[in-house]
C-alpha cells in the first residue's frame, strides 16, 4: 500500500529530468524507489546525468543504472530529491534522519537550488516532533558531552542508535517544543557534526495534497 504511494511520488518527479542535468539523490526507502525510476528512464532515453548521492545504497544502484557519481567539488547540482521523517507544512520544516545519512543531505539541500521533499501521507503532522525524535550525528568521544548540552535545551529521552554512514554516533532526543533556533543551537554544541532539524530550507513538498 504504501509502496505504491512512495512509487506514485517517484514518478512526479521523473519528468524533472533532463539530459546534462547534475541531481542530488537523497536516501532512505523513497528515494530508492526514485533513483530506481531515474535509473530506468536513463536507460531508456541514453541519459547522460551526474549523481551526488548522500548514501552508499543509493550510489550502487546509480552505477547499477550508468549513472555518473559526482561530488560537491566538480559538480553544481540543478536540483535534488529526498525524502523525509515527518514535515509540518505550515513552517516547510523537516525532521530527517532516521536512515543515518543526514549530514551529506543536509549538504545537498544547502547546495541544491531546490529540492523536491517526497513523502507519503504518514510523514505529516501538526507540530514537528510530534512522532519522532530528532537524529543528532556526533563525533563519538562527544556522545557524552554533547548528551548533556542537548539535556540543557529541552532534549529528552536522549537514545542512542549506533553509527552514521560517516562513522560518527547517532543520539536521537525528545524536543517538545521545536522554535527556529533549535537547529543553530544544537549545532553550536562542540561534537555535534549535524542534525535531522531541517528548518528553513529551499524545498517543496511532493505528497500529501501538494
Ligand atoms: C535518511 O537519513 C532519511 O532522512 C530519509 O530521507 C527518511 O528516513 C525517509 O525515508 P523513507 O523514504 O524510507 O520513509
Amino acid at each position: 500500500m504504501l509502496e505504491k504511494e512512495k512509487e506514485e511520488l517517484a514518478y512526479r518527479i521523473l519528468d524533472k529530468v533532463k539530459d546534462g542535468d547534475t541531481i542530488g539523490f537523497g536516501s532512505g526507502t523513497t528515494s530508492h524507489i526514485a533513483t530506481v525510476k531515474i535509473g530506468e528512464k536513463v536507460k531508456k532515453d541514453n541519459l547522460n546525468i551526474t549523481a551526488i548521492p548522500t548514501s552508499k545504497d543509493i550510489e550502487d544502484v546509480c552505477k547499477e543504472y550508468g549513472i555518473k557519481i559526482g561530488n560537491l567539488i566538480e559538480n553544481n547540482i540543478d536540483w535534488a530529491f529526498d525524502g523525509a521523517d515527518e514535515v509540518d507544512l505550515k513552517h516547510l520544516w523537516l525532521i530527517k534522519g532516521r536512515g543515518k545519512a543526514l549530514f551529506k543531505e543536509k549538504l545537498n539541500i544547502i547546495s541544491s537550488p531546490i529540492t523536491y521533499i517526497l513523502v507519503d501521507h504518514t510523514k505529516f503532522v501538526n507540530k514537528l516532533g510530534e512522532k519522532c525524535k530528532v537524529p543528532i550525528e556526533v563525533f563519538p568521544s562527544a556522545m557524552k558531552y554533547v548528551s548533556e548540552e542537548l539535556k540543557k535545551l529541552g532534549g529528552e529521552d536522549i537514545t542512542y542508535r549506533g553509527f552514521t554512514e560517516n562513522n560518527n554516533g547517532i543520539l536521537d532526543a525528545k524536543f517538545e517544543n521545536i522554535t527556529q533556533t533549535l537547529e543553530k543551537d544544537i549545532k553550536a554544541i562542540t561534537g555535534v557534526i549535524e542534525s535531522g532539524l531541517f528548518l528553513g530550507y529551499n524545498i517543496e513538498i511532493i505528497g500529501g495534497n501538494e
